[in-house]
């Protein structure tokens, strides 16, 4: 699905000669590369306030602290996205409240969320699926009228960038409340390990989540809130560094695989191409996720194995049936859209190295089989 190798042998001294500087300084945590990269990435986005972390779970969990939500208040967020989203919810003893998506960006969708609003609502996450921003003005406007956080999941849009109607531009991440994401390694920029970041204009906010992520400390050995240790690692750190100034070639990249992706699928009929939300660069691509309608799937995604292609299938199921996060108060009929995509949906491979014979051969393929 992805080639970090490839992608590492493009950048291979960039990448070595950054780790080194931290080897031979030997500050691996909170050393200067952390607050070099820290300070790149909050120029590269246009936000005031980036904060490292671990993981990006773990940003989740710390924008959802930093906001003081306290257990018992409802926390909306979409049905259809990867599980950390809803987890951290469930963890701080938050409620979380699953919401149907749209059927053409697969984010989440915006009746659906005015339907869940009650007096217990304190935030709303959305998740910039795949590489694309969900509706972002309509979600601030219904925030603000309702007086709720918005948290942006954006774990897999870096670099995205979002129109608004008057023209406006902001890049994923920075338009909420508080954002999250990840730098797991086949994210769109991703380190060697595991890594994350929290993102905000509030500098209030800001300071607050500082503390909490080294232990809840805002002087040394005071433990003003209860905290947690979610670092990243001066190596990882070196790492994103060296990678950012490539972030925007890295999108452009996987674009142009996914315009050649679609132009070889325009006249299948039954094989929906990916949705493009406005402006060329509103979609990173972080998936290639096709929507396969009439045909099986799952012989498909087997077919593809046979033949050497890797695929995926984000998500199999939705949130709302997995047995974790079950709720009696959920109705099936409140899912018509999840319910369907979890049985349409499949990923191709999809990163910056991919190059023209591959995408013949995976698309041929595919072609081949769904033609029967
Ligand atoms: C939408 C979404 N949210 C959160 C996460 C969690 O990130 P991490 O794996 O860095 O904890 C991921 C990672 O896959 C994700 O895709």
């Amino acid at each position: 699905m992805v080639d970090l190798k490839g992608q590492y042998d493009g950048i291979k001294d960039l990448v070595n000669s950054s780790i080194q500087e931290v080897l031979e300084t030997t500050a691996y945590i909170n050393g200067p590369k952390v607050h070099q990269f820290q300070k790149n990435l909050e120029q590269y986005l246009g936000v005031k306030h980036v904060i490292p972390c671990a993981n990006g779970t773990d940003a989740l969990q710390i924008a959802m602290m930093g906001l003081g939500l306290k257990p018992g208040d409802e926390v909306i967020t979409a049905d259809f996205t990867f599980a950390a989203t809803v987890e951290v919810i469930a963890l701080l003893q938050l409620t979380p409240v699953l919401v149907d998506v749209n059927e053409d960006d697969f984010n989440i969708n915006i009746e659906a969320i005015k339907e869940a609003i009650t007096p217990k609502t304190k935030a709303i996450v959305p998740v910039h699926l795949f590489g694309q921003c969900a509706n972002m003005e309509a979600i601030m406007e219904l925030a603000k009228a309702h007086n709720l956080f918005v948290i942006e999941d954006n774990a897999q849009a870096i670099g995205a960038n979002y129109t608004f109607k008057n023209g406006k531009k902001a890049q994923a991440g920075t338009i909420g409340h508080v954002a999250s994401t990840s730098f797991f390694p086949s994210k769109n920029l991703g380190c060697y390990g595991d890594g994350g970041a929290i993102f905000t204009n509030d500098d209030a906010l800001a300071h607050t989540i500082r503390g909490i992520v080294n232990h809840g400390m805002y002087e040394r050995y005071h433990h003003d809130v209860v905290g947690v240790n979610s670092r990243l690692d001066s190596v990882q750190a070196a790492v994103l560094d060296a990678k950012l100034p490539h972030l925007n070639t890295y999108n452009k990249k996987r674009r142009e695989a996914a315009d050649k992706y679609d132009a070889a699928f325009k006249n299948i009929s039954n094989i929906v191409t990916p949705y493009r939300n406005g402006s060329e660069d509103s979609h990173v691509f972080h998936q290639y996720t096709l929507r396969i309608l009439g045909s099986d799937r799952d012989a498909l995604v087997k077919h593809l194995n046979e033949n050497g292609i890797p695929c995926g299938v984000y998500y199999p199921i939705p949130l709302h049936k997995q047995k974790a996060y079950e709720d009696s108060r959920y109705n099936e009929a409140d899912f018509p859209v999840t319910n369907q995509l979890v049985k349409d949906v499949i990923s191709l491979p999809m990163h910056t190295e991919l190059d023209d014979e591959q995408i013949e051969f995976i698309t041929s393929t595919i072609i081949k089989f769904i033609n029967g």
